[in-house]
């Protein structure tokens, strides 16, 4: 009888044993391809009607992903394949609406189909950088939530909170760099528009949906930099972990050796995320032909905040 059990035990951890370690999901992609969403520009020119800024395909390269650009004005059908194919998503900063802009569709799309794959247990990540961060308060809140701050063109250390000890995004961080980071100015912001504090803690989707791991302030209001979704792999800053290594025309980007660091730490953390998902493309010539290798950053430093753009 002890011998029947002991075989039947046997049985059943060499049945799970397999289904039990892919479902904890230690498998990874080697092979992480990420989407990066383009954005109207300002003032637009024949070929020149959408952008990305080279600064965030070259974030994402250098934690070894390869990106492909989500152009903005495209079919339902279209995004649901491309997510399909890709294992996640960046929404970049800019000066487009959040509330109205082909920018604004293709989030809401994706946002929409992350939420989807990862109630049913396909881990899809997205990250929202500056606007990206203001977008997804807007995508999760269902209404527009920021307030004005005094925050175009400073550096400035982050104000953690006690949840960013156990955060996913800061916990594999050497402590010598959240040393840093809480001491020394190494995040660039620029923008006028932030989510404060005090709307975060009177708002319910919010607070529901996101961990907050660092606030900041301008003086007069405090407000959210760093967010984490509780439940999903969803994740946002309201400053430029991209810019300290590949930007160079404001004098307030920081270039030390911490600040170096902060982008190669968040692009690896954002890349170990989007290594945990398997979609891909259907064949290796869809996915050539997707690949942001398909185009040409143009240098635009003389004349943009940005050193190289790839125009759409
Ligand atoms: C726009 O792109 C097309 C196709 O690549 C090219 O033939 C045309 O010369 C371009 N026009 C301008 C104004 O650059
Ligand atoms: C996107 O579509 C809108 C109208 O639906 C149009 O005004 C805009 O020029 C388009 N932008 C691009 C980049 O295709
Ligand atoms: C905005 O912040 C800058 C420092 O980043 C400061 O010099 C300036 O006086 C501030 N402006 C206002 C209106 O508070």
């Amino acid at each position: 009888m002890a011998c029947h059990m002991f075989l039947l035990l046997l049985c059943i951890s060499l049945l799970y044993l397999p289904i039990y370690s892919s479902a904890k999901s230690d498998r990874l992609n080697d092979k992480p391809i990420i989407g990066v969403l383009a954005q109207e520009v300002y003032s637009p020119k024949p070929n020149q009607t959408a952008y990305i800024a080279a600064s965030y395909v070259k974030f994402l390269e250098s934690a070894g992903a390869r990106v492909v650009p989500v152009m903005i004005n495209r079919t339902l059908e279209e995004y649901k394949k491309l997510f399909n194919s890709i294992n996640g998503i960046l929404y970049p900063g800019g000066g487009v609406s959040i509330v109205s802009s082909g920018y604004e569709k293709a989030a809401k799309i994706f946002y929409e189909l992350a939420i989807e794959a990862n109630n049913r247990g396909d881990y899809f990540p997205v990250w929202g950088t500056c606007l990206g961060f203001e977008q997804l308060t807007y995508l999760t809140s269902g209404k527009a939530v920021l307030s004005y701050t005094n925050t175009s063109g400073v550096a400035l250390p982050l104000s953690f909170t006690n949840e960013a000890k156990d955060s996913r995004m800061f916990k594999g961080f050497p402590a010598q760099l959240i040393k840093a980071l809480a001491s020394e100015p190494l995040t660039e912001n620029s923008h006028k528009w932030s989510l404060g504090v005090l709307t975060y803690n009177t708002n319910e989707e919010l607070r529901k949906f996101y961990k907050v791991l660092s606030t900041n302030t301008d003086g007069n209001v405090e407000f959210v930099s760093t967010v984490e979704a509780h439940e999903y792999p969803i994740y946002g800053t309201q400053w430029h972990p991209e810019k300290n290594a590949f930007e160079w025309r404001q004098p307030y980007i920081p270039h030390s050796p911490s600040a170096i660091k902060t982008t190669f730490y968040m692009a690896e953390f954002f890349v170990s995320e989007a290594r945990k998902n398997f979609h891909k493309f259907e064949s290796e010539e869809e996915e050539s032909r997707a690949l942001i290798y398909n185009y040409n950053p143009v240098y635009t430093g003389t004349k943009s905040s940005f050193e190289q753009i790839y125009f759409f």
